[in-house]
């Protein structure tokens, strides 16, 4: 089998990749992850899915390209340089709201259970606030982390956050948790 994940990706993913490259932005989300973003965005029909780290747009990108005409994306940045290359890029889509703000405070902000999806790419809602973000979660709804498995560049004191994260994602009483050996290092977390 060759697995070979940018091959199903989205036009829009290779303009957002080539962008990001001349940006230099240094935290992209990989292929591997987007393509399972984007199968999990398809089995979510009609659903609310939100994003907690546009970054440039990549992830966005996939769930996009996975999700029914009825699905809606929220992304959210505190950070408008690279957001706006998604927002160049993927803002004619209807179906995606990008927001600029503070995840800290705009978690705080939402109706409980509001989303089917959540991918938390940003400090907030998943090493701080963790269960601002599960409050969002709707039964049946899944919530997803990549970056997990242990990088060269993560600085002191980092193994212990993202151990610590997966034993509270793991012994989650309300949570059926699968950590995965694919792409960075992924965990998803459905909410029973
Ligand atoms: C790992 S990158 C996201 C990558 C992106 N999901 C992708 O598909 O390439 C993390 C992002 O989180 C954003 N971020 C960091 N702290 C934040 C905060 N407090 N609120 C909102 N976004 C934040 C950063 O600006 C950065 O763009």
């Amino acid at each position: 089998m060759v697995f070979d994940n940018t091959a199903a990706m989205p036009s829009a993913w290779r303009e957002i990749d080539a962008r990001t490259r001349a940006l230099g932005f240094d935290m992209p989300s990989e292929a591997g992850t987007g393509a399972i973003l984007r199968t999990l965005a398809a089995g979510k029909p009609g659903g609310g899915l939100l994003e907690l780290g546009t970054g440039t747009g990549l992830a966005a990108a996939c769930l996009l390209s996975g999700m029914d005409a009825a699905t809606t994306l929220v992304s959210l940045d505190n950070d408008a340089g690279p957001q706006a290359v998604a927002r160049a890029v993927l803002d004619g889509d209807a179906r995606v709201t990008f927001v600029l703000a503070d995840a800290h405070a705009w978690l705080g902000e939402q109706p409980a259970a509001s989303f089917d999806l959540i991918f938390a790419d940003a400090m907030p809602g998943k090493y701080e606030g963790l269960d601002q973000a599960l409050r969002l979660l709707r039964p049946g709804g899944l919530y997803v982390v990549d970056d997990m498995s242990p990088q060269p560049n993560w600085p002191e004191g980092h193994q212990a956050r993202v151990d610590d994260l997966a034993d509270r994602l793991q012994g989650h009483p309300d949570l059926a948790t699968t950590t995965l050996q694919w792409a960075s290092g992924l965990i998803i977390a459905a909410r029973r």
